[in-house]
């Protein structure tokens, strides 16, 4: 990937690859300059994204020399067509979401227990949930600079032009902070959609489904002209950067935000604890109907913005804050068919098709019926669920709708069952390749045994593998990876990565399919070469391994942070993890004996005599392993999954050839540069008495540390509370550093 006159990345000393940074931030810089401003670029898109994954290699290896101006923060340097990126300074968040009372309670205890706080003492506000979109306004000295879409949370768009032309949205404010970023939601009130679209209707244009489409539709337009005339508001709910503190408590920075002039809902309240919660829900739910704009629920959060800090964030929602769903709408209709989805892990999934009927104002004609299990009225245990009432094909069933939820069928009426329905027969082959269909102890879910060779799998695969959160490819959805699986253009990852060299610049094939050009084909491969430089966590979770969702891919690149050090350790485990099952299985046998005989089943011993067998482990195996399975947040179910998937020798060769393609970026360490912890192995033990586990490990890692469920030759430092065991007893037998909770907090200036 260099040319000649390049030095090999692994052969620049540091002072080479700083001046190496130089060059490349100014003649990125100067092509970005002449994309946007000459009709004439200086440079090919391939050569300016090699550029630019050089920079980000160099980068990657010298993570320190990475300059303030560095050309891999310039997200969408060069736009598609329609709006501008924006980097927002700081994530835009989504929300977890409670259901039932019982998780309002659970909200509020996983908060106290965090932080270590009893009953009663946290204080949250309530306010509605709007059913609109988010938007960011950024204001420098007082004036809106820019507003931006949510977007995927990192990146949005760049719609400044048009929030100017929202009312609510104040161009100028007064003593305001130099730097403050409002955050907020956008909607449209009942009134105007239903003047919007009967507008709409009289010109002959589109109608929109509901307020919230219109709303979206409104602000992302084009021509900020069109915005302007489509009637749209904004509240002001929270914010991002800042300059200084709005105030101590969310009550007084959202009065702060409404003395500076932006709209907030008078249904914010102060509650002292869950049962006002609930209480000021309720609230708000006998109103819902009244209010003129839609809500979709109530959202709680901390009151105490100290607290809030402590808090934080998971991967994509803040601990403090969540938002109760308003129940979801229910509809009786008519069960027509049922049909078998097959999923990228190769599992079936029945699907209800229903006469079409409205539920909650959406109109639902498909509709989840989870698994053969359910279908025929018992849960995963055999007991019996609605009352033991099977479903079939023919009946009259209750359709249930929460939020965004894909719909499921939650009951059935046997009154009006037709004459002569049978009870479904869950299909044993797969639907689509005619592999057996298998139920594996414990599993809920039939499995396709094709596994490569079942085009369904594959295209699930596939889909995954574009799919936001994994290599989001613009232009390249769901929809045209089926339609290029389907040509036989794409069969797995790697394959599309090789779509410009296979099919030519020129696209022919693509060019004469409806719906594509050159520009779409040029900008689909531009996209594509995008992505070639892709961070750790995304490729491992686009890898769509059963159990390994975004989280745990996050836990697993934050933990090897390389993707070689990942695939060393994962092979070296893998005798290990063979020893492993082993070993369960013959504690499985031996708690089934003892029980037979009467007697108390030897688990340790039986364990213990598998793991000592005959051959002995290559060495390393077993650190590797005990490694992987004390990640946290990863458990034995996940490590076994990972371990075996990168052991099936196809699966292994297809990720290889991906991998061959990619420039993996190495985790981004948090900013450490004088932690005295960073790149250390931390476990924690015993109690804690000043901070909580969780929040123990949040900090630890957000000081550069790595926190491990248990102690190896790997580990760096064992805090141990009152109370450890044969944590502490294990470290003083490796020699291992073991400090108290006050040394901690003392080491990482906490004290
Ligand atoms: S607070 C870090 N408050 O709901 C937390 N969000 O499901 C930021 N939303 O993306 C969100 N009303 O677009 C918050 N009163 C409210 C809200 C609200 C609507 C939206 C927002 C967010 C989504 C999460």
């Amino acid at each position: 990937m260099t040319d000649d006159t390049e030095i090999d990345i692994e052969r620049l000393d540091e002072d080479a690859a700083r001046t190496e940074l130089a060059r490349l931030a100014d003649l990125l810089a100067g092509a970005d300059a002449a994309y946007h401003t000459e009709d004439a670029p200086v440079m090919s898109d391939a050569a300016y994204d090699r550029l630019k994954r050089r920079n980000a290699a160099i980068e990657a290896r010298f993570p320190e020399l990475k300059r303030a101006d560095s050309p891999s923060d310039r997200v969408g340097a060069r736009p598609a067509e329609g709006f501008a990126k924006v980097t927002h300074a700081q994530r835009m968040m989504s929300l977890g979401n409670a259901f039932a009372p019982e998780d309002v309670s659970a909200f509020d205890t996983s908060v106290r227990k965090y932080l270590g706080m009893g009953p009663g003492t946290v204080a949250y506000t309530a306010e509605p949930k709007i059913d609109g979109l988010s938007l960011s306004l950024r204001y420098e000295q007082g004036e809106l600079v820019q507003a931006a879409t949510r977007g995927d949370g990192a990146v949005g768009e760049n719609v400044t032009a048009n929030a100017l032309t929202i009312e609510d949205i104040p161009q100028r404010l007064t003593d305001a902070p130099d730097l403050l970023e409002v955050r907020g939601e956008v909607y449209m009130s009942h009134a105007d959609f239903a003047a919007l679209n009967a507008r709409q209707a009289a010109r002959g244009g589109k109608s929109f489904a509901n307020p919230r489409n219109a709303a979206a539709g409104s602000l992302r337009q084009l021509d900020a002209e069109i915005t302007r005339s489509r009637p749209l508001r904004f509240f002001a709910y929270g914010w991002g950067a800042l300059s200084e503190p709005l105030a101590e408590t969310q009550m007084g920075a959202i009065a702060r935000l409404k003395a500076l002039g932006f709209s907030t809902n008078d249904l914010t309240r102060l509650c002292k604890g869950p049962e006002e919660l609930l209480a000021h829900y309720r609230v708000i739910e006998e109103q819902r109907a009244t209010l003129g704009y839609d809500i979709d629920g109530v959202v709680y959060k901390v009151d105490d913005l100290a607290l809030q800090a402590r808090l934080g964030f998971r991967s994509t929602t803040p601990r403090w804050a969540i938002a109760h769903k308003f129940p979801a709408e229910t509809a009786w209709t008519r069960l027509e068919a049922i049909d078998i989805q097959v999923g990228r892990t190769g599992a079936l999934s029945p699907v209800a098709r229903l006469t079409p009927v409205t539920v909650g104002g959406v109109v639902v004609s498909n509709a989840t019926l989870h698994n053969e299990d359910y279908i025929a009225g018992r849960d995963s245990s055999g007991a019996p669920i609605r009352d033991g009432k099977d479903i079939r094909i023919g009946d009259w069933v209750q359709v249930y709708r929460a939020g965004d939820v894909i719909p499921k069928v939650a009951d059935v009426d046997l009154s009006k069952r037709p004459e002569g329905a049978e009870p479904y027969i869950f299909p044993r082959k797969c639907p689509e390749c005619g592999s057996d269909a298998i139920r594996e102890e414990g599993d809920s879910v039939r499995r396709c045994t094709g596994g490569l060779i079942c085009p369904a799998q594959a295209v699930e695969k596939l889909k995954h593998f574009v799919s936001r959160a994994a290599f989001d490819i613009e232009g390249l959805g769901a929809k045209q990876v089926e339609q290029f699986h389907a040509d036989g253009w794409i069969a797995e990852p790697v394959d599309i990565f090789a779509l410009r060299d296979r099919y030519g610049s020129g696209m022919q094939q693509l060019k004469n399919r409806e719906g594509w050009g050159e520009k779409s084909a040029q900008n689909l491969f531009a996209a594509i070469d995008e992505r070639r430089t892709i961070p750790l966590n995304r490729v491992i979770f686009a890898l769509g391994i059963r159990h390994v969702g975004e989280v745990g891919a996050a836990d697993l690149a934050r933990h090897y942070t390389r993707w070689p050090a990942m695939i060393a350790s994962l092979d070296a485990a893998r005798p290990a993890m063979e020893r492993h099952l082993k070993a369960e299985a013959a504690v499985l046998a031996e708690r089934a004996a003892a029980a037979k005989e009467g007697r108390r089943a030897r688990v340790t011993d039986t364990r213990a005599a598998i793991w000592a067998e005959d051959p002995p482990l290559p060495a390393g195996a077993r650190a590797a392993w005990e490694d992987l399975v004390g990640v946290d947040g990863i458990g034995t179910t996940v490590a076994v999954a990972l371990v075996t998937a990168f052991a099936q020798p196809a699966e292994r060769a297809s990720i290889d050839r991906l991998v061959a393609q990619l420039d993996i970026q190495p985790v981004e360490a948090p900013d450490t540069a004088d932690s005295p912890v960073a790149g250390k192995t931390v476990v924690f033990t015993g109690s804690l008495e000043k901070m909580t586990r969780a929040e123990a490990k949040a900090r630890a890692e957000a000081l550069g540390a790595k926190v491990s469920g248990s102690v190896s030759k790997k580990t760096d430092l064992l805090v141990a509370g009152p109370g450890a065991g044969s944590k502490a007893a294990k470290a003083a037998e490796l020699g291992i550093e073991t400090i108290d909770e006050d040394g901690w907090l003392e080491l990482i200036g906490a004290a």
